[in-house]
């Protein structure tokens, strides 16, 4: 089996590692805070900078609890319309920009890049609002020199995408005058000791490890243990992920080798991409794996996703959809974009602890 996320287990028996994501940040960020999770590292970085009626733009290709922290600040969450290649649609995010606009985000999807990112720069300096540089999916992307996520005047990444953990993301506070403002909350850093979330992660792990060939007892240890961002409405997500970064998670990345950890992944996404080439109904989102990219997953659009999805799963592979929309977006006029990619949009694993030899015989099993 093929899961989504990289194993603790996996983690445990590696070998120790020459770096750490400590140095990799200082090297790559100036001023930079540790959190629980991406959403509550985004609330502490605009509370400063924002008053209860302004509003944020956001793609409207986003998960729906990602405005959660702006709704506990009192800002509008702010819908403006993507192009197919996610690239903003330019001129509505500018039609929607207005006096009280203090931020535009920007989402880097899938550890890649976002187009257009000097466009909305302009724009919001322009504006005179700020610009939040999401990466949260890319932890370790570097794009000519420059880590995702470091970009903006402000910007997150979120570490439970890329490793085995249960929690963890950072705040980069890139512009100065953002810095000067910044001011930590109870949420900022890391958790004094281990606690039993901690405990409950790790014995999920193990169970789900150990339990990986069988689907129906893992589904039952996942929802004794608890989804992780799964299940429950965003609010709910949201209130469950105001934790400070655990122990657990500081330790592990403490010991990860970024550079191992973004080879593997490019590997991995290099075999999907080889495998799915022939194939007219998968079109993979991203033509070129750019240099110092670290893809969360292997992203294709799928003319008929179910139907992948199910062969996926036949083959051993779990995969899903991405994201869950935002109610406002599940009905906006403007959406249909966003609309189609949340349904055909396929996000396949390349995680360091798959096999290149496990996705080749997953993948000869799609062509049975
Ligand atoms: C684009 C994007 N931004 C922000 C977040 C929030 O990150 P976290 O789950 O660490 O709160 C997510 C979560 O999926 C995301 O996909």
């Amino acid at each position: 089996m093929i899961g989504e996320s990289p194993s603790l287990v996996a983690w445990s028996l590696s070998e120790p590692r020459p770096a750490d994501l400590r140095s990799f940040l200082d090297v790559h960020a100036d001023a930079y805070e540790c959190y629980g999770s991406g959403k509550v590292a985004l609330r502490d970085g605009l509370a400063p900078l924002s008053e209860p009626g302004e509003n944020v733009l956001l793609p409207a290709y986003l998960p729906d609890a990602v405005a959660e922290p702006l709704a506990e600040l009192g800002l509008e969450a702010r819908y403006y319309a993507i192009e197919p290649d996610l690239s903003p649609d330019l001129a509505d995010l500018e039609s929607r920009v207005d006096e009280g606009t203090v931020a535009v985000l920007t989402v880097d999807y899938f550890g890649f890049p976002t187009p257009d990112f000097e466009a909305v720069a302009a724009l919001a300096d322009e504006r005179g609002c700020y610009h939040v540089d999401d990466n949260a999916h890319g932890a370790l992307s570097v794009h000519d020199g420059t880590l995702l996520g470091t970009r903006g005047h402000l910007g997150i990444a979120s570490l439970r995408k890329l490793f085995p953990v249960p929690d963890g993301a950072v705040l980069y506070l890139g512009d100065d005058g953002v810095a000067d403002r910044y001011e930590p909350t109870a949420l900022a850093g890391v958790a004094d000791g281990v606690d039993a979330g901690d405990c409950r992660f790790v014995l999920k792990s193990l169970a789900a490890d150990l339990l990986d060939r069988n689907a129906l007892v893992k589904e039952s240890v996942e929802s004794i243990a608890g989804r992780r961002g799964g299940a429950g409405d965003p609010g709910e997500r949201y209130e469950a992920a105001k934790t400070r970064m655990s122990r657990l998670t500081a330790r592990v990345v403490a010991d990860v080798d970024p550079s191992g950890v973004r080879a593997a992944r490019r590997t991995n996404y290099r075999v999907w991409r080889r495998l799915l080439r022939d194939r007219s109904d998968v079109e993979p989102l991203y033509e070129t794996l750019p240099e110092g990219i670290c893809p969360q997953v292997f992203p294709v659009r799928a003319e008929r996703p179910r139907r992948l999805l199910a062969a996926l799963e036949r083959g051993g592979v779990e995969a899903h959809t991405w994201p869950r929309l935002p109610a406002v977006v599940r009905g906006g006029p403007a959406y249909g974009t966003a609309r189609r990619l949340s349904r055909e949009v396929v996000a396949l694993p390349v995680h360091q602890h798959v096999e290149p030899s496990a996705i080749e015989e997953a993948g000869a099993a799609l062509r049975r």
